[in-house]
């Protein structure tokens, strides 16, 4: 069984223009390194908030790499340049809500502002999209709430786990 690959995409119009140095996707790609997955952080970029942009990363990622888990960063928001969720809902084939909900739900015993993204969490093929907001706090803090999840969510997508009726000990959180 091969070491879970993660694609880290930031959208930002300033960080891709080197206005602004982004250090959202490095908190993210730190902490997916670490336990309890021990991911290959595979490809990482940063693009502006352009729905076409961030739709063919993801395309690409997911069709072409087959990266177990692509793990967005802002633009979720509510700036009209906030368009992460819109190009994710244009390229999941699958909602996957619950992950999104236990963010929002987690993050708003921290700040009211929880309220304010929008983000969503979906599957194309064997792969799985999350975002996450654009803050370097906000990475940590979301991240943290769905990492327990997330070892098992990958098993089960690449049919590494073919039993879903079993109880695998090793599974349960
Ligand atoms: N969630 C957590 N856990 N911590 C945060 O600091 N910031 C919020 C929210 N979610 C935040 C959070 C804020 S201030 C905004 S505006 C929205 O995420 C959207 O952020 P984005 O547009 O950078 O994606």
């Amino acid at each position: 069984m091969g070491r879970v690959t993660i694609g880290i995409l930031t959208a930002s119009t300033k960080g891709a223009a080197g206005a602004r140095e982004d250090t959202s996707g490095d908190v993210a790609a730190a902490m997916v390194a670490g336990e309890p997955l021990q991911a290959v952080v595979a490809e990482r970029l940063i693009v502006p908030d352009d729905r076409p942009a961030i739709e063919a990363a993801l395309r690409h990622w997911a069709d072409d790499l087959r990266l177990n888990l692509v793990l967005t960063t802002g633009g979720t928001g509510f700036s009209p340049t906030d368009v992460t969720p819109e190009a994710t809902l244009a390229v999941i084939e699958r909602q996957a809500p619950g992950l999104a909900e236990a963010m929002r739900i987690a993050s708003l015993k921290m700040t009211p502002f929880a309220m304010l993204t929008r983000a969503v969490a979906g599957i194309r093929g064997e792969t799985l999209i999350v975002n996450l907001p654009g803050s370097p706090k906000g990475v940590r803090e979301c991240l943290e709430v769905i990492m327990p999840a997330l070892p098992h969510a990958v098993d089960i997508l690449t049919t590494r786990v073919t039993d879903h009726g079993a109880t695998n000990e090793s599974q349960q959180p």
